[in-house]
Order: C-alpha cells, then sequence, then structure tokens
C-alpha cells in the first residue's frame, strides 16, 4: 500500500531511492515519483506507471544528497502523473502512505487561506497543512508535532523542507515506517527490502514518533520529548528476496511451501504432546472463538473453524475484518480473538484487534512480520516461519498459517479430550511425510496440461463443501487475483439455486473433495453443472471417476489435508496466469500490505 524511501547522507541520493523503490514496487505500482533538492531548491520527478518509466526521467549524474521517493497505490484520485508523490507546496514536499480521514475539511481550511491544491490527493493537503502550520511556527519538528495532532487517519510520512536542505523528517499513525543508518547513510523506509542491500538493522517507528535524520546524525521524538529506540534485527537475507532463478515470486513460494511448512511446524511441536502445551498459548479457558482477517488470511480462517468446531468441538465465529469492525460483536470472558494477517499491517484486521482489546479480550494473532503493529499489539503472537513474502498473492503464508491453526486445533482438541490417541498418532506420522508428499504434489504436470484447455474462458467455478469450500474460495481468489478471470466459489449445494445458470457448454467447474462424509453431494453437484456442458475438474484425495479431469493428491489427516489440496489450485491459477500473459507477481489494481480501509 504504497512505498517510501527517503536517504540523506554522503552519496547519490538518487540511486539510492530508486533501488529502494524497486525492492518496495510490491507494495503498489501505478506510479511513482522522487524528490530531491539541488542547489537549494526541489526538483520532483513524477511518473505514470512502474518505476522503470520513473527511472528513465531522472538524470543520475546529478547527485543530491538528499531524497524522497514513492510508488504508489491510488487510494485519492486516479493513478495519474498529477496525483502521483512526492507532492509539494510552499517549503515543504513530502511522500505518504495512508489515508488521512478528515483531508476535506482540511483542504476547505487551507484553501481558505489560499493555498491552491493541483491533485486530487489528501497527501497534498497534508503537506499544504505542514507549509500552514510551519508559517507560525518556523520550526519543523514543532510543526510536524501540530499537524500530526490535526490529521486524522493513517500516515507514514518522509518530509524534506527547503528551510533545512541537510535534514530528512519522518513520522507515522498507524502506516509501518523504518529508520535504518549505516554510518554516514540514513535511510527511511516502508519496508525492510528497501534496506537489506545496505543493513538489517532498523529501527521501527511507533505512532506519532518523529525521526529526524542528518548525515551525522539521527535522532528520535515523542510528545516533543527526545526518545530512544531499540534497533532490531531483520532475520531474513537479501537472497529471500529474490527469485533464485525462478521466473516469479509467486512460484518461488509455492515452491517454498514444504520447507516453511516444515518449519513452522517444527517450532511449535516436536511430536510430543508436551511441546504443544509448551510452545502455544494457554487455550484451556475459552468456549467460543472468533477468527478475524481478510481475504486469504480470513480463508484459512474458514479451514480452521471447521477443524475447531468438528475436531476440538468450540464453536467459532470466523469474521471478514472490515465487516467485524463495524459489527455488534457478542463477547464473553470465555471469548478468544484470533486475527490472521500475513503482513501484520492490515488496517482492518488491526481494527479489529484493537475493538477486541479494548474490549479486553484476549487476543491472538497469527502473524509473519516480525514486528508488525498486530504483532505488537496483540497479547499473544504465533509467528509464521513463512520467511519474506513477495509476490503480491500469497502462497507460502496462506499455508503456514493453516500449519499453525491445525497445531492450535490440535491443542484444544487435547485439552477437551476430542481426539483419540489413533488420530493424534496418525497426524504425527503424517507429519513427517507431508514435505515430500507436497513436493510430490508441486511436481505433477497436469496443472500445465488442464491451463492450456481453460486458459482462455471468461467464468470458471469453484465447488465445495466445509472446509473444502473454504479452499475451493482459496483457489478462486488466487486465479481471479493474477488472471483477471472472473471466477466464483460455491459452497456446492448452493450453485443451483441461482448461480447454475451461468453455466453454460464448456464452463469450468472446479469441484473440490477431500472430506469422506459428504463427497458423494459434491459430487451430485458436479454431474448437476456436467449436465449442463460444464467441464468439472476435480482435486480429490481419491479417484473420482465421475470427473473429466482428476487431479490426484495424497490422503492425509484432516489437519493436514488442506496444505496438499491448496497446491493444485495454485499452480492451475500460475499457469493459467502465465498462458494470459499477466503480470504474476504484480496484479493490476492490487498491492501487498493493505494499510488503508
Ligand atoms: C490474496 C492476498 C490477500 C491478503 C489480504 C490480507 O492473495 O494476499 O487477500 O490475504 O489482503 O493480508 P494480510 O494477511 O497481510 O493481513
Amino acid at each position: 500500500m504504497c512505498g517510501i524511501v527517503g536517504y540523506v547522507g554522503k552519496e547519490n541520493a538518487l540511486t539510492k531511492i530508486i533501488n529502494g523503490l524497486e525492492a518496495l514496487e510490491y507494495r503498489g505500482y501505478d506510479s511513482a515519483g522522487i524528490a530531491y533538492l539541488w542547489n537549494g531548491k526541489v526538483e520532483i520527478i513524477k511518473k505514470e506507471g512502474r518505476i522503470e518509466t520513473l527511472k528513465k526521467e531522472i538524470d543520475f549524474s546529478l547527485s543530491p544528497t538528499i531524497s524522497i521517493g514513492h510508488t504508489r497505490w491510488a487510494t485519492h484520485g486516479k493513478p495519474i502523473e498529477r496525483n502521483a508523490h512526492p507532492h509539494h507546496c510552499g517549503k515543504f514536499t513530502i511522500v505518504h502512505n495512508g489515508i488521512i480521514e478528515n483531508y476535506l475539511e482540511l483542504k476547505k481550511e487551507l484553501t481558505g487561506k489560499g493555498y491552491q491544491m493541483i491533485s486530487d490527493t489528501d497527501t497534498e493537503v497534508a503537506c499544504a497543512l505542514l507549509d500552514a502550520i510551519y508559517q507560525e511556527e518556523k520550526d519543523v519538528l514543532k510543526t510536524i508535532q501540530r499537524a500530526s495532532e490535526k490529521l486524522k487517519g493513517s500516515y507514514a510520512l518522509g518530509i524534506i523542507c527547503e528551510d533545512t536542505p541537510d535534514t530528512l523528517y519522518a513520522t507515522r499513525k498507524s502506516s509501518p515506517l523504518i529508520v535504518a543508518t549505516v554510518e554516514d547513510d540514513k535511510f527511511i523506509a516502508s519496508d525492510v527490502p528497501a534496506i537489506l542491500q545496505y543493513t538489517n538493522q532498523y529501527y521501527l517507528l511507533d505512532d506519532e514518533d518523529i525521526a529526524v535524520l542528518k548525515e551525522d546524525s539521527l535522532t528520535f521524538y515523542q510528545a516533543g520529548e527526545q526518545i530512544s529506540k531499540e534497533r532490531l534485527v531483520f532475520e531474513g537475507n537479501l537472497e529471500s528476496a529474490q527469485k533464485e532463478g525462478y521466473p516469479h515470486f509467486m512460484l518461488k513460494e509455492i515452491y517454498e511451501q514444504p520447507n516453511v511448512i516444515e518449519k513452522t511446524i517444527q517450532f511449535y511441536f516436536d511430536g510430543t504432546k508436551e511441546s504443544l502445551f509448551q510452545r502455544l498459548p494457554d487455550l484451556s479457558k475459552y468456549e467460543t472463538i472468533h477468527i478475524v482477517a481478510c481475504g486469504s488470511a480470513y480463508h484459512t480462517g474458514l479451514v480452521a473453524k471447521t477443524w475447531i468446531e468438528e475436531i476440538a468441538e468450540i464453536p467459532v465465529l470466523c469474521e471478514i475484518a472490515s465487516e467485524y469492525r463495524y459489527q455488534k460483536v457478542f463477547y464473553t470472558p470465555t471469548t478468544l480473538v484470533i486475527v490472521i494477517s500475513q503482513s501484520g499491517e492490515t488496517a482492518d484486521t488491526l481494527a479489529c484487534l484493537r475493538k477486541a482489546n479494548q474490549e479486553g479480550m484476549d487476543t491472538l494473532a497469527i502473524v509473519n512480520v516480525v514486528g508488525s503493529s498486530i504483532a505488537r499489539e496483540a497479547k499473544e503472537v504465533l509467528y509464521i516461519k513463512a520467511g519474506y513474502e513477495i509476490a503480491v498473492a500469497t502462497t507460502k503464508a496462506y499455508s503456514a498459517q493453516i500449519a499453525v491453526l491445525s497445531l492450535l486445533t490440535l491443542k484444544l482438541a487435547l485439552i477437551h479430550n476430542k481426539i483419540s490417541e489413533k488420530s493424534f498418532e496418525r497426524f504425527k506420522r503424517q507429519l513427517s511425510s507431508l514435505p515430500d508428499a507436497m513436493r510430490t504434489v508441486l511436481k505433477n504436470p497436469k496443472y500445465k496440461e488442464i491451463a492450456e484447455k481453460i486458459y482462455e474462458r471468461e467464468d470458471i467455478f469453484y465447488l465445495g463443501r466445509k472446509m473444502d469450500y473454504a479452499i475451493g474460495m482459496e483457489g478462486a481468489l488466487k486465479l481471479k487475483e493474477i488472471s483477471y478471470i472472473n471466477c466464483v466459489a460455491y459452497a456446492a449445494g448452493e450453485l443451483k439455486h441461482g448461480t447454475i445458470s451461468l453455466v453454460t457448454e464448456k464452463t469450468p467447474v472446479i469441484g473440490v473433495i477431500t472430506d469422506p462424509f459428504i463427497k458423494e453431494k459434491t459430487i451430485s453437484n458436479l454431474k448437476e453443472t456436467a449436465a449442463r456442458g460444464a467441464y468439472v475438474i476435480v482435486v480429490s484425495n481419491e479417484k473420482i471417476e465421475e470427473a473429466e479431469e482428476c487431479i490426484e493428491i495424497p490422503n492425509f489427516h484432516p489437519l493436514l489435508q488442506p496444505l496438499l489440496t491448496i497446491l493444485p489450485l495454485q499452480l492451475l491459477a500460475y499457469e493459467i496466469a502465465k498462458k494470459r500473459g499477466c503480470d504474476i507477481d504484480k496484479p493490476r489494481n492490487l498491492a501487498k500490505s493493505v494499510t488503508v480501509e
């Protein structure tokens, strides 16, 4: 959700900013821009489209030593040059990630004072606000502090002021921002990859912290007082942010899944029940569970809902975060609220976590990004061990979330004596063969063959029941986000209540069938579509004769099965998008980290 980079130091700031922006392009890529101070004047270059286009406009033979840059995911105003960042007003030039909610009100006030806005953005308003306050304060630090009091919503800001040409400022509220220092080089960035080629150490700004960066100093302030901050170390390395020979990050990440799952599970479970009791939080008091998340993370919650209800026999409410945050929610003292987020910064999920925290609920976060807002604000956090996920469409983080939820379910079932020794032993035994089984499923050449047959279709349906429906939802989301094919997942029994009218000759219908208890029901529903001409493909843990194409996967314990079932759906989506020539790692209109509502 927009990438910000800022640099001040001794070297060529233009190169530093562009390198940083390229590493952050997954956060937004509809336009990009850079501002630098040269001969006491601010110069701004902005372009619609990718950073590659911006790069062509930059004269790298100049070597300014202070600069800010931005790669945008549009919120206010179309992705055109005029709305691209940086924005400039009076003495100030800024880059922004987030949404200023009261920008219309502020705009009115500032235009009343004579400011003229040329863009449609909330950012330009924030820039004018800084300039207006500065006219009175004549002190940048105090100006930023006062502006923070007036700005409602979320923001991470990189700021330069013509009156202090050797200083870069940064502040944030509910949008991530890090600061790094490597001798005389000082950086600000939305995320770690932007600085990884220089250092893996960084400071994380807290809400309303202000960082003041100069070539020879770095100072942090909170509420006007100078503060010290802890330096953090990023666990991954630059290699983890590179493609390593794969044509796309998505494919690399799909293939990383067997190792990721092994690592994630081993972190919490060594095969003994004791490890589950020691390494996972105490869950004994909870009588209801709420699971809240967005997108794919929500889909993992739906899988967990089926498991927890059926295996541990505890009722679960699984809700989309943007709904839950505004809903009437019924909590009891024995409710546990679980939030799931790869980035740990998703605005709606964070808001739900805060809502539950405010109600005094116990909250547990399942997160990938260490030190992210959700990880820091939840009462308990369980990290998945997915490593850096770069492709916008999640794959390995989805699976690692499933793995952690599977262990939580196992623990709940053990606490309530709902799982037999036989079933526990089967889980344990199959766990050790899971990574190899996943590798075998990944190697199946069928995905390419099926992609070849269906990639030109404009409608595809996914059918399943219960857990298989939840996995179908993820399969459909994967395919639509990277291939732009309209695809919808349906609870298999629901299609005939209207949507089946869309099924025509050769419409691909993908059935997911792994639950033996409802297998026959889903098969009947698939037959109903076949009778209307559908091309029926099935992903199943047994041979389904009725399907035109059956992708067979190994039959595993229900708490492990989804980790195999999802693989054909991910690869099918990948192969179809590739055939259609889509930009797989950076699908249109999307961004990796959704820090706005
Ligand atoms: C889809 C996808 C999104 C995310 C959603 C939540 O491939 O990646 O649907 O799952 O935006 O993001 P996190 O997990 O970062 O909260």
